[in-house]
């Protein structure tokens, strides 16, 4: 993307360390990538719950709803889920900049579409969490029969049946859903976000 000209950045007028002050915690974005039917979304809102009810500021983002909207323009071929992720990149990383934790659930498929976002929080923390259940596990579960369609031919490039899935190589966390409940996964993810994220006025757990 050609770099903007006869731009000029403008400064804020407060910084990280007051946003944390007031939020009583770093930003920061919590990236999950996995197939579709994977529990992205499930481990998103479940995570998101939590960190509410623990006294945190956070939203997610997630591909179905940003595909209603912001995203609403883009498909599924490789040029348009790598604009699917560099807006999704950039808008998490503004969401962190601006004291929250972002939790994503999106497949992003790509490796380097992932390094991207990751580039694009590069002042705030970025961690990846591969939500790692295998297709067979995913295809079974086939919640919006897409998979199924998907093996009937009416639904081209579908991640996993006819375009790829890069698994993450060194992932900051990983889950499997196949292997484990959705209660352990959330478990785990709640126990990573708060010992890498801790909260100094940390509210006793009511859920
Ligand atoms: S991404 O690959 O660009 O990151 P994203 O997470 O935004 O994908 O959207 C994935 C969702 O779109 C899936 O959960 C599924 O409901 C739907 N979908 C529709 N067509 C496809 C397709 N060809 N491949 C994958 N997901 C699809």
């Amino acid at each position: 993307m050609p770099k903007p000209f006869h731009l000029t950045e403008v400064p804020h007028l407060i910084d990280a360390v007051e946003r944390k002050q007031r939020f009583g915690h770093d930003g920061a974005v919590i990236w999950l990538t996995g197939l579709s039917a994977s529990g992205k979304s499930t481990l998103a809102m479940g995570l998101e719950g939590r960190l509410l009810a623990l006294g945190y500021a956070c939203y997610t983002l997630d591909g179905d709803n940003l595909r209603h909207g912001l995203n609403a323009d883009l498909g599924f071929s490789p040029k348009d889920r790598a604009e699917n992720i560099r807006r999704v990149g950039e808008v998490a990383a503004l969401f962190a900049d601006a004291g929250l934790i972002c939790i994503t659930a999106f497949i992003s498929p790509y490796r380097s579409d992932r390094e991207a976002a990751r580039v694009a929080a590069r002042r705030v923390g970025f961690h990846e969490i591969h939500v790692a259940a295998d297709l067979a596990t995913c295809e079974a579960r086939d919640p919006k029969g897409l998979y199924r369609r998907a093996r009937a031919g009416e639904l081209p490039d579908f991640t996993g049946i006819s375009a790829p899935y890069e698994e993450p190589l060194a992932p900051d966390l990983a889950v499997n859903t196949a292997s484990e409940s959705m209660d352990e996964s959330l478990a785990k993810l709640v126990e990573y976000v708060t010992r890498r994220l801790p909260h100094r006025r940390l509210q006793p757990a009511s859920t």
